[in-house]
């Protein structure tokens, strides 16, 4: 039972809409932010880092830039796509592991297998939603600074983002964005742990909040760094689809299981939302049949989950330590990565860092420039520390 009030029939009918709209060429709603809050947008000096590590990121010596699992794949992953390969032109979609791995996701989430749709990697979930849902326009809702992805494919389709500024400790200001959902939204958009800023909201509140607002309109909760917390089974939303609230809960193979390169992930939604999809795009074909038994065997392996994650834990104190003494700010993480304000332009701290080959992010954040460095190996990250503590002496 979908506890919300717009009918299946409904969501077909205003697809059929939509698609005639589209088709039809009709003018699509302006994008600006409702609430006239600057987006906060990457800035990344691609050029930049190209001229300084030619042919590209293979020639940094610290790949800290993009949330990536550096002691992954696990050992029997690795062996998995191996013994794989030569199945190669079979198709994954239908056949009995793809089955398996539904039945293993379905045993560890909770809910039956029509409740969980595989993609290519979450991203691929996350466009398609925002396809789904404001390809005629409308509005999405989202805590501003968070994760583009869904956002950026939104507001090209025409829809308005809504952006609601994080709380001062950077959790969400859930009361507001409940107040800004209005006839026009199409969905709420919540990554937690947050991306950019490592942190993470009360599971408590927003189950809560869930609860109210998703009876209106969908909710969509990014749980892509969920696994790096220390017991993530209990601080999931993944209860709420069990509970029969419109919830959609991505989650991701590229970070814990460090499967980036591979591309897996899943959703966990009602059915109707999964058969909904699956009528429109027929994601389940993106499908690697190697990324499928490297996902199988990874899953199994908690002995490389628990590694990561307490090595994962053990390199990001050291570097929120380092930031201190270096005299920054960095806002405490539960992730792979840290966010810090700078106090220099993102681009000539970049610049600075790839120098020295290093590889981070910046971002302007309400104006205001800050790096984001992801957890490497203890000697990615040492080089990392040291190299920032030559920049800002
Ligand atoms: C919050 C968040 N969601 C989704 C993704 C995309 O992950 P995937 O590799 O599964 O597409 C990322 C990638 O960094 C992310 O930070």
């Amino acid at each position: 039972m979908i506890k919300q009030n717009i009918s299946r029939r409904t969501w077909l009918k205003r697809g059929a809409l939509a698609t005639g709209a589209l088709m039809s060429g009709m003018v699509l709603p302006n994008t600006k932010p409702a609430f006239g809050m600057k987006p906060f947008k990457g800035h990344y000096n691609l050029r930049e880092m190209h001229h300084i590590a030619p042919p590209g990121l293979e020639g940094l010596r610290a790949r800290l830039l993009a949330n990536e699992n550096p002691w992954g794949p696990s050992k029997k992953a690795i062996a998995a796509i191996a013994e794989s390969a030569s199945s190669g032109n079979r198709y994954v979609y239908r056949s009995a592991r793809f089955q398996v791995m539904m039945d293993m996701l379905a045993e560890k989430e909770g809910v039956p297998a029509d409740h969980i749709m595989l993609a290519p990697g979450s991203t691929d979930i996350l466009e398609k939603m925002a396809f789904m849902q404001l390809r005629s326009g409308g509005n999405v809702i989202s805590g501003d600074p968070s994760y583009m992805s869904l956002i950026n494919t939104a507001t090209k389709l025409g829809a308005t983002w809504k952006n609601i500024k994080l709380n001062d400790d950077y959790t969400y200001d859930l009361d507001s964005m409940e107040k800004a959902v209005d006839d026009e939204t199409k969905l709420v958009y919540i990554c937690n742990p947050n991306n950019p800023t490592g942190t993470f909201t009360s599971p408590e509140k927003i189950k809560s909040f869930c609860k109210r607002v998703s009876s209106t309109v969908p909710v969509f909760l990014d749980e892509a760094y969920l696994d790096l917390l220390d017991d993530p089974g209990s601080q999931t939303t993944i209860g709420l689809v069990k509970e029969g609230y419109d919830v959609v809960v991505c989650r991701t193979f590229s970070k814990i299981h460090g499967l980036a390169g591979l591309r897996m992930g899943y959703m966990v939604a009602q059915p109707e939302r999964i058969e909904e999809l699956k009528n429109m795009v027929r994601t389940e074909m993106g499908l690697c049949v190697t990324t499928l038994e490297a996902a199988i065997a990874s899953l199994q392996d908690t002995e490389f989950q628990d590694f990561t994650r307490t090595h994962n834990k053990e390199n990001r104190e050291y570097v929120f330590e380092e930031l201190q003494k270096s005299g920054m700010s960095p806002i405490p993480s539960c992730t792979n990565f840290i966010l810090f304000p700078i106090q220099m332009t993102t681009e000539e701290f970049l610049s600075k860092m790839y120098e020295k080959g290093v590889g981070i992010r910046g971002f302007e954040i309400f104006e205001k420039p800050y790096a984001r460095v992801s957890m490497g190996k203890m000697d990615e990250v040492k080089l990392f520390v040291k190299s920032l503590n030559e920049i800002v002496s």
